[in-house]
């Protein structure tokens, strides 16, 4: 069956039934045998892949801010207004749709007029959550407005519900968004910005039933209708008003949620976080076992987004509330010596294929989930770029992201996928993961990720409802499981030129290396 919304992973389920009664050597040979294919409905597409599903999320947290994207006006490193430029043109170059902030749980116990005025009046506040460090609000509200504007992207802010009231962040809004006259727009005139900002993505408070207040979803849902309703649009700024989502599947949150406050929001915003291996939790330390646990805990984000959908529906059968993953990723060990609360992990070729899969997976719910956050942006969790004083390297995730760009906006198009396992121990995930999508020029592209550490695999695609003329491809592939980008060796992990596939009349013939993320252009 075709369906437009979901990858099908079509298991032969005869097959596999078969398995039961048959000898070992059968078996072996019964997967050998099982072709992988992909047939590709170009001409059937219906949904749009939201370009803010690879979108972004920064925090007030260890390096992410300080050092990585704000190093101040009088530093030697490069930099617009104390905003690191070479972060800026990477993540451009990546073409960033949206970007979060301040947090995560640090949002709960911001007060943003602490981060406004001269710096050197603002007051500093310790950073409770994350390390009890000094926070010197030198990069508040202007300045991340600032780089938003520099990378030409959206912001989405999080308000405060956990220790911060209706008025203050009645205010923020009336502070970034009023063109007339009142104490609050001219306190933004008084401090250089005249004209207000747009700022469409507004977060009411950040894991309330965790770091945000310990609250139950009855109470969260009313604290959520108190808080919105003060939120106002100004001129022509259109508040798109998110609520906190579940943690991971804790579906009786959003079904409290979508029951007492789905008619007065516009996004609902669950985090789901895959950990890290199994026996080892180090970014670039691990064996199979751990490649295969985290592989198959990432895999989990496709039942969370269907059922977490499922309970949206019963409430918002046409959609109209957007699932906003606003926080995902793999969540390793720190890196040896570096403080346990500032989350710094590196990030190996096992976290490109997290990234690649759970990409192609919300791009196969696109009907539902409007925009995305993976956490973090920079020197935190799953980040795009590491940064070490003035020097900086890309992760192999931002190659991922990189490569994807090409989904933004585009047509989802049905797909249907018949592809061997890949086994480790007693257990098996499907080896292969793809996504298409077909752009506003008419290129189709494929996402295709083979998490088999060991087995290149071949695939035989088929392009129904138009004809190949030209296929290009680039893969981000690597010797081994743990390669990752060092300071000292920054391309060790990067997107080559990929040209194996073989064009025969409608049917491409595709050998995708193990352990790698392939994107193939076709026109
Ligand atoms: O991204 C790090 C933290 O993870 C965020 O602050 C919080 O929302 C989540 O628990």
């Amino acid at each position: 069956m075709i369906s437009s919304k979901r990858i099908v992973c079509l298991v032969v389920t005869a097959l596999i039934a078969g398995c039961a009664s048959t000898p070992a050597v059968g078996k072996a040979q019964q997967e050998k045998s099982r072709v992988n294919k992909l047939v590709i409905y170009a001409d059937k597409g219906k949904e749009t892949i939201n370009r803010n599903i690879y979108g972004h999320f920064s925090e007030h947290l260890g390096r992410c801010i300080y050092g990585g994207f704000w190093v101040g006006e009088d530093s030697a490193i490069p930099n617009t207004r104390g905003i690191r430029k070479d972060v800026v043109e990477a993540l451009r170059r990546m073409k960033i749709p949206v970007l979060r902030w301040p947090g995560g749980c640090f949002a709960d116990e911001y007060h943003w007029k602490d981060g406004i005025g001269p710096r050197e009046k603002r007051p500093s506040m310790v950073n409770t959550h994350w390390g009890g460090v000094t926070e010197n609000n030198h990069f508040g509200t202007h300045e991340f407005l600032d780089l938003c504007e520099q990378l030409d992207c959206e912001p989405y802010i999080c308000g405060n519900v956990g220790s911060g009231t209706v008025l203050e962040m009645q205010q923020w809004v009336e502070y970034i968004t009023f063109d007339g006259k009142s104490p609050i727009a001219d306190l933004r005139r008084e401090n250089g910005r005249d004209k207000p900002w747009n700022v469409k993505y507004w977060g009411v408070g950040n894991e309330n039933w965790g770091c945000g207040g310990r609250m139950r979803p009855e109470y969260y849902a009313d604290l959520y209708r108190r808080y919105s309703t003060y939120l106002r649009n100004f001129g022509d700024n259109r508040l798109f008003k998110i609520a906190c989502g579940a943690r991971k599947s804790d579906y009786p949150w959003t079904e409290v949620l979508m029951r007492e406050a789905g008619r007065f929001m516009n996004g609902l915003a669950p985090h789901y976080y895959c950990g890290s291996g199994k026996k080892s939790r180090s970014a670039t330390e691990f064996g199979e076992e751990d490649w295969f646990a985290q592989l198959q805990r990432a895999l989990l984000l496709d039942e969370l987004v269907a059922k977490h959908g499922a309970i949206m529906d019963k409430f918002d059968p046409k959609k109209r509330v957007g699932m906003i993953l606003d926080e995902w990723g793999a969540w390793h060990q720190v890196e040896p010596g570096t403080n346990p609360r500032f989350l710094y992990q590196q990030n190996s070729l096992r976290d490109a294929l997290v990234a690649g899969i759970s990409l192609n997976i919300l791009n196969s719910h696109c009907d539902r989930v409007k925009m995305a956050n993976i956490a973090q942006t920079v020197n935190v969790l799953q980040a795009m770029i590491l940064t070490k004083d003035e020097k900086m390297i890309l992760t192999p995730t931002y190659h991922v992201f990189e490569m994807y760009k090409v989904h933004h906006d585009a047509t989802l198009l049905p797909i249907e996928l018949q592809c061997r396992d890949y086994k480790f121990g007693d257990e098996q995930i499907p080896a292969l993961n793809v996504s298409a999508s077909k752009d506003k020029s008419g290129r189709i592209h494929i996402s295709l990720c083979n998490m088999d550490p060991k087995n290149s695999a071949r695939l035989v695609c088929e392009l129904q409802g138009t004809k190949f003329k030209k296929v290009f491809g680039r893969a981000l592939t690597a010797d081994t499981m743990t390669a990752h980008n060092t300071f000292d060796n920054p391309e060790a992990i990067s997107p080559i030129a990929f040209d194996n596939f073989q064009l025969k009349g409608d049917i491409l013939t595709v050998t995708l290396p193990s352990k790698s993320v392939v994107l193939l252009g076709i026109e």
